[in-house]
């Protein structure tokens, strides 16, 4: 079924000023994507997602299967597309504590490397893995990105250094089919390798094996991830604005932006969406940020940041708005407040309730504290944190940001700008030109 939104805070805003014909610009974008007829159409390989009794899947779990019989710890080597969804899957759906609670673990330590360029922060997680068992996976759709390549160069010798020969045996690489450094070298060391296809481009790229290889080394169910995923390409494939609530989120948010509302705030009440909301932000910012048009993804975690961002959130400039992801069912209903003999820090008011149910009332509160802050609100709800449903918001929101990007007019699939910081920095590096 659908993730229902919610758009109660923010009908006042979308109610007023010029009306735009939502409907009628969705049904084209729509269009537009299922009939492959836009901008950037070669990159839609992301609308059906993997077949779930596939080979490519049973290879995945496979390989997810032997490392976690044989490893301590899995490296994950990537950036952006090439790394946040899988993290952000993991901290959406383990412990939140897994690496250091081997009794509540799923299978190996999970680390991240390669997302930058930090001598500190290489070195000490090479500090952490000694003396362990440790399996690789690499992951770059080109196989030329310098840090996650750096990266992969400096483990490589660690590997070797430690298994020898047999190194290759615990290195997993996921990368284009058939061009690339990385795609020569793992052909040459005998690598297992995953297929980035040609027309899924890194942020639109997380239900493949470059998200589901690590997430399934973590113990995540990813056949439920994928059915989710297809739950959410059939119920959000109807072009009718009012019955698809992906397309009112896509809609909605270009109708605030139209109105003056350039920054959109990405808010949960729960630290295991911070990452999400990392991809989240990549996802929207590198598809729509173009052109000088573009919202500006950032986001915000509730209730921490309601004691920093919140000043800013509730007085500052009036050009935000906030999509607010809520758990319907969040879970541990058990811890609730205990009662206290005299009262000292004045919470016995509160006996007896449950720790989400004060969760929730700060999330109603603060609802009505932002819309009258002149704040625009959206809440989508999410009815439960399981595989199934991440694969659904996944999916919900790679297909929001394609008929998102449409009605802006953007190119959804490209990302001319990053290029201009690499020019400078293999300009300033002495890279030999080929
Ligand atoms: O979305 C994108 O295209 C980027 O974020 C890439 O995923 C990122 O630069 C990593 O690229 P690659 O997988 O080629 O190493």
């Amino acid at each position: 079924s659908h993730f229902q939104l919610d758009t109660k805070a923010a009908d006042k805003w979308l109610n007023e000023g010029e009306q735009t014909d939502w409907a009628l610009e969705v049904k084209r974008a729509h269009e537009t994507v299922h009939n492959g007829t836009g901008r950037g159409s070669d990159f839609l390989g992301w609308v059906e997602p993997l077949d779930v009794d596939g080979e490519i899947v049973q290879n995945v779990l496979a390989a997810a299967k032997r490392i976690r019989a044989n490893s301590d710890v899995l490296l994950v080597i990537g950036i952006g597309g090439s790394y946040a969804g899988a993290r952000a899957g993991i901290e959406m759906l383990t412990h939140a504590f897994r690496n250091q609670f081997a009794a509540e673990r799923q299978g190996p330590e999970v680390y991240f490397i390669g997302h930058n360029l930090s001598a500190t922060y290489i070195t000490q997680l090479f500090q952490l893995i000694e003396g362990k068992d440790v399996s690789v996976n690499v992951i770059s759709k080109s196989g030329t990105t310098t840090e996650p390549a750096l990266a992969f160069r400096l483990v490589r010798d660690w590997m070797v250094n430690k298994y020898g020969v047999k190194a290759g045996e615990r290195i997993y690489a996921t990368t284009d089919e058939k061009k690339g450094a990385l795609r020569t070298l793992s052909d040459s060391e005998g690598y297992t390798t995953f297929v980035i296809p040609d027309d899924v481009g890194g942020r639109y790229s997380v239900l493949t094996p470059v998200g589901l290889l690590p997430m399934a080394a973590a113990g995540i169910d990813i056949e439920a991830m994928l059915r989710g995923a297809h739950e959410a390409k059939e119920v959000y494939s109807n072009g009718n604005l009012a019955e698809n609530s992906c397309y009112q989120y896509a809609a909605y948010r270009n109708d605030l932006y139209r109105k003056g509302k350039g920054i959109e705030l990405l808010v949960s009440y729960d630290p295991r969406f911070i990452t999400f909301a990392e991809w989240w932000k990549q996802l929207f910012g590198e598809s729509e940020g173009k052109e000088h048009k573009g919202i500006y993804p950032a986001s915000v975690q509730f209730t921490t940041d309601l004691h920093s961002m919140g000043q800013y959130i509730q007085e500052g400039p009036r050009h935000l708005f906030e999509t607010v992801l809520w758990v319907d069912e969040a879970g541990h209903d058990e811890l609730k407040v205990p009662h206290q003999e005299g009262d000292l820090d004045g919470l016995n008011y509160l006996t007896g309730k449950s720790v989400n149910f004060v969760n929730q009332q700060a999330m109603l509160g603060t609802l009505e504290a932002h819309q009258d802050g002149e704040v625009p609100n959206f809440v989508l709800h999410i009815p439960e944190l399981t595989a199934h449903n991440v694969g659904h918001l996944f999916y919900f929101f790679e297909k929001a940001c394609a008929i998102s990007g449409y009605l802006l007019d953007v190119n959804p699939f490209d990302q001319p700008g990053v290029e201009a910081y690499k020019k400078n920095m293999f300009r300033l590096l002495g890279k030999p030109s080929k």
